[in-house]
């Protein structure tokens, strides 16, 4: 909710040089309660949990538990490495 985070070296060597997130933060134009109001009015209240903040302050929130499939789709380095640190040994 609060766009993405700043990126680092590995994410400005393979940015195009006219990519709008090179000085933009992107994602920043929603909030908690528009995407809760879309989950549950989709219909998937009971099956999402939204959960606010960076990768690098929730994941260590998350209950311990095994994973069958996660989908991980964060645009940048930093994050997905985040990302699977955290799942890949619960896999
Ligand atoms: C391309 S969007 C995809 C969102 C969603 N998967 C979808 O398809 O609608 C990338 C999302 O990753 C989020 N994101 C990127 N880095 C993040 C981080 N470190 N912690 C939490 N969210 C992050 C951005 O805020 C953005 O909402």
């Amino acid at each position: 909710f609060a766009g993405l985070p700043s990126l680092v070296e590995e994410d400005l060597k393979v940015a195009p040089e006219n990519a709008p997130y090179r000085n933009k933060v992107l994602f920043d134009d929603t909030s908690f309660e528009a995407v809760n109001e879309l989950v549950t009015s989709a219909g998937f209240a009971d099956h999402a949990k939204l959960i606010r903040g960076f990768f690098i302050d929730t994941l260590p929130t998350l209950p311990e538990t095994r994973y069958d499939f996660v989908n991980i789709d964060c645009d940048l380095y930093a994050p997905h490495i985040e990302c699977l640190e955290y799942f890949y040994p619960k896999m």
